[in-house]
């Protein structure tokens, strides 16, 4: 791998500085701006190392390319040939032993991918997927039974974070409002969020995300060992006890599996949620479209919430051969991240992007990723959550609004929402 042909970091000015910390404590609408302008000017441009606080960039770091059209992300994401996840999927670099004890096979590539992918696949069977979706709506009416009478309150603590939180601890089997449950909750929340400060609770990043992981991991492997024996009707329990071309997860396998559910599973879906939430207030008239056809409309909400939202903003490859992106010639061992938050703004494939339309048709988002053999495995299961959600909020709690603005996180790969002050009609 060379990465001494390299180009030299370029100065941007502040506005366009996607290596800097502050770039990314500004509001997703102002990103977006810098991003169009990336668009339209420099569609694949090379950026400084960012300034992590995971692991801080060397007088030598190299940056990265940043991939900002549709139609190129799709074309990284789809040509593992060239652009691999093996050597890291994020912007920032992590130490290797941490990448590998949390991202399961979303860093794999090859054979050893499609192998570990395979074995957690036969746990998605139809049968499988259809209990899933059966305990996404129970919960969905439950919490909304639960919270209806308060008629105010902070609605991503009431309820973005606990739909997915409650199916993520059905997924180990632990029980509703148990310790487990919160333990989970609360580390997969914690561990993506290591630059806020709510999060971090005074502890470094690299410690935050660690310790965070390791909490999800302990609670996965107790169960792990018991479901070998005994086995229940959870997700941690058929992927223990899955199998694949005559091979099964080993132990570190299905601890670094539920550290990525932790994310991929839990924390994706509850901020897609709270968006949620926060785009229909911003846009009643988008609301009213869809009360007046809530089956009808439910499906093209979900997927311009994904599309508007981009609840996960980016993911990385790095290059083992030569290429060409667009019109940019790229070498063997650059850094090349793929900002899905941006190809969903892309004006040659969306009409008006900025604008939330959930009649919106095509709409061929990227909120899934862009394609290829790491496609999301769950992307089912996260439609399910929402559309859930949707439907049982706003028909029996169909005045819910916002009271205050809402506090967003400090991320540059997740799109976190922290909290929303909301008030509804209280009923019984
Ligand atoms: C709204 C919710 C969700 C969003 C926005 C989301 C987004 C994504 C994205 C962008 C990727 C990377 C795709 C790529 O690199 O090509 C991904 C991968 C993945 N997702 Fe999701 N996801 C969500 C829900 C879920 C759920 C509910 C699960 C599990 C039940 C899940 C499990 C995974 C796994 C295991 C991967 C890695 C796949 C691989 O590398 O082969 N996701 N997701």
């Amino acid at each position: 791998m060379s990465t001494i042909d390299a180009p030299a970091p370029t100065e941007w000015p502040a506005d366009l500085d996607l290596g800097a910390r502050e770039f990314w404590a500004q509001p997703f609408a102002e990103r977006e701006k810098a991003f169009a302008r990336l668009r339209r000017d420099h569609p694949v441009s090379f950026h400084r190392a960012y300034e992590s606080s995971l692991l801080p960039p060397g007088e030598d770091a190299v940056g990265f390319w940043a991939v900002t059209k549709w139609a190129d992300c799709k074309q990284v994401s789809r040509d593992v040939d060239t652009f691999v996840s093996g050597k890291g999927v994020l912007m920032e670099d992590m130490p290797e032993v941490v990448t590998l004890a949390t991202t399961s096979f979303l860093a794999m590539d090859g054979p050893e991918h499609r192998q570990v992918r395979g074995i957690v696949s036969q746990a998605f069977t139809p049968r499988n997927v259809r209990k899933m979706d059966g305990w996404i709506d129970g919960e969905a009416k439950k919490l909304v039974d639960e919270i209806i009478g308060l008629g105010e309150g902070d609605i991503v603590d009431l309820y973005a974070k606990m739909l997915p939180g409650r199916i993520f601890a059905f997924f180990f089997g632990v029980d509703a409002g148990s310790e487990d449950m919160h333990t989970i909750m609360e580390a997969a929340e914690r561990m993506l969020a290591w630059d806020d400060p709510n999060c971090a609770l005074g502890r470094d990043a690299l410690t935050t995300f660690a310790e965070e992981a390791d909490r999800i991991q302990e609670i996965a492997m107790k169960r792990a060992d018991w479901y070998r024996e005994n086995p229940e009707e959870n997700l941690v329990s058929w992927v223990v006890n899955a199998k694949f071309e005559d091979r099964v997860l080993d132990d570190w396998e299905i601890a670094a599996f539920f550290s990525l559910l932790g994310s991929a599973a839990n924390d994706t879906t509850r901020h897609s949620i709270g968006h949620a939430f926060r785009l229909f207030h911003e846009n009643p008239d988008q609301l009213a479209l869809l009360k007046e056809d809530m089956e009808g409309r439910l499906d093209g909400a979900v997927e311009e919430i994904l599309r508007f939202v981009s609840p996960v903003q980016h993911f990385r490859r790095t290059a083992v051969k030569d290429g060409v992106i667009g019109d940019q010639e790229i070498k063997a061992g650059d850094k090349i991240v793929m900002w899905y938050c941006s190809g969903n703004y892309d004006e040659d494939v969306f009409e008006d992007p900025q604008r939330f339309d959930i009649l919106r048709t095509p709409n061929k988002h990227l909120g899934f990723g862009a394609g290829g053999p790491h496609f999301c495995i769950g992307s089912a299961l996260g439609r399910q959550m929402i559309k859930a959600t949707l439907r049982e909020v706003y028909t029996r709690m169909p005045d819910l609004h916002l009271t205050a603005e809402p506090e967003l996180q400090v991320n540059n790969f997740i799109n976190g929402i922290h909290a929303a002050q909301a008030a509804w009609t209280p009923a019984s």
